[in-house]
């Protein structure tokens, strides 16, 4: 099943609007943090630590350094999947693109991951929680990050929602081809339905519509993060 969905799935992510499109998403989440933490530059912060929390393969992995090290070159990086093809391709290419930077690659279910309690300032991640079966594993899995952060940290992500019949039929034909083509499952739930797990799980969130009628990006920070409330309202 791993291997796949690495394959498959990596032919669509070669592409070079793929990786424009990640550029562009993790440029607007950085605006987003920015203006909702009154920072210039939220990730110019001693020890900061960022997580790529899923990473599907190396190509991503690259995007996702190259854009958090051009903002603040001494980040610690944590590049986390379960999938153990995704993390040897990971581990087989960024130490080579990114050599003295630290970065550590953990093939691990981020449901039980070894990374300690408030480290994280920055999780990002494109198309994750849709891997989570809402009821039984979406609530763990957003325990999980509220965990790891620390107490001013942050998500940026884009993920599958729906909020009528139209987005619900695209959904099941997502999740056909996912079954058929990728050899994976996907799962869904509405917005109001996830925005109600992040304001449960102590986070805030801003959502905003992508181009794609189904998927919304997401800006997400802990309800302890004083003075922002209002900008979200
Ligand atoms: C669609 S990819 C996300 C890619 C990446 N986050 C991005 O920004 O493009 C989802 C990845 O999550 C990984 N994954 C799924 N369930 C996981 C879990 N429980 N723990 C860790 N990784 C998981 C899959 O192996 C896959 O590589």
């Amino acid at each position: 099943m791993h291997t796949t969905y690495y394959k498959r799935w990596g032919l669509f992510m070669k592409n070079p609007l793929w990786c424009n499109y990640l550029k562009k998403m993790y440029q607007d989440g950085f605006q987003k943090i920015a203006y909702l933490t009154n920072q210039d530059n939220p990730f110019d912060q001693p020890n900061f630590t960022a997580l790529l929390s899923g990473c599907h393969g190396e190509t991503t992995a690259e995007t996702f350094a190259q854009f958090i090290f051009s903002k603040n070159p001494t980040t610690k990086l944590y590049i986390l999947d379960i999938n153990p093809i995704s993390i040897e391709r990971c581990k087989a290419v960024l130490p080579k693109k990114f050599p003295n930077k630290t970065i550590v690659f953990l093939q691990e279910n981020i449901l039980g991951n070894s990374i300690p309690d408030n480290t994280i300032d920055y999780i990002e991640t494109d198309g994750f929680l849709q891997f989570f079966e809402p009821k039984t594993q979406l609530p763990k899995l957003i325990a999980e990050w509220k965990r790891m952060l620390k107490p001013t940290g942050f998500i940026t992500t884009r993920d599958i929602v729906t909020t009528n019949v139209i987005g619900r039929t695209i959904v099941a034909i997502m999740q056909f081809l996912a079954k058929h083509v990728f050899a994976i499952t996907i799962y869904h739930q509405t917005l109001a339905e996830i925005e109600k797990l992040y304001f449960q799980y102590g986070f805030y969130s801003v959502v905003r519509k992508t181009w794609f009628p189904t998927f919304r990006q997401f800006t997400i920070i802990k309800k302890s993060l004083q003075g922002t409330k209002n900008k979200l309202e």
